[in-house]
């Protein structure tokens, strides 16, 4: 989907918040890695992602080009801090109504409003794509998404405690959340 936006941050930056292109590639595949290495509340390790250069470009042009799944891009000063991203869950048709949530934004810029401009930039392109509830998983002690996230009125809807396996920390306890985009 495509997405422009212009905000204005905590600090007075203005940042982009775009939809990618093929040319995007390797900025964006830079922030991904970037922002896999620096916390414990990602999926991936940063030596698990495999994606070339190419793919991610191809990865992010696809991304533009359909009607109900994006991947926005935060930019400052021309360089991509943050990403964020909508899918669909499955591709049955029972299941074409709700939507996956995923963002990170590298650390240097956390605090500025970009995180939460992401989740409702993503908010707004899963309402236009027609989703009715969107979802996200999250680790427990991750303060800072998870209020980011009620506070945009996700709810919790279950637990796993041991759902992810960190080499660092041992289980990671993740939290199912979900918001419901329409009344019916
Ligand atoms: C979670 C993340 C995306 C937030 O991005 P951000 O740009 O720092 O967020 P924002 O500045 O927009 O702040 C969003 C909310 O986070 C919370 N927040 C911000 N700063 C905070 C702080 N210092 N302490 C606690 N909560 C804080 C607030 O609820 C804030 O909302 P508010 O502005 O209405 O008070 C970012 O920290 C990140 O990328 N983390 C690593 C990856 C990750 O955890 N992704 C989510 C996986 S589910």
């Amino acid at each position: 989907m495509k997405y422009h936006q212009i905000i204005t941050l905590r600090d007075g930056r203005k940042c982009v918040l775009r939809n990618g292109t093929k040319s995007d590639g390797y900025a964006a595949l830079d922030n991904f890695i970037l922002a896999h290495s620096q916390t414990d509340w990602l999926l991936s390790y940063p030596d698990e992602i495999s994606f070339t250069v190419e793919e991610e470009g191809e990865y992010l042009q696809k991304k533009t080009d359909c009607d109900n799944e994006a991947e926005i891009l935060a930019e400052i000063d021309g360089r991509i801090v943050g990403t964020a991203g909508i899918e669909r869950v499955g591709k049955h048709e029972k299941l074409a109504h709700r939507c996956d949530f995923g963002v990170s934004v590298e650390k240097d810029y956390w605090g500025l409003g970009i995180g939460k401009a992401l989740l409702y930039a993503c908010i707004d392109c899963a309402k236009r794509a027609g989703y009715r509830q969107m979802e996200l998983e999250v680790v427990a002690d991750n303060d800072r998404a998870v209020k980011m996230y009620q506070n945009a009125g996700f709810v919790e809807y279950g637990r796993n405690p041991r759902d992810f396996l960190s080499r660092y920390s041992g289980y990671q306890e993740v939290i199912y959340m979900r918001l419901e985009l329409t009344e019916d």
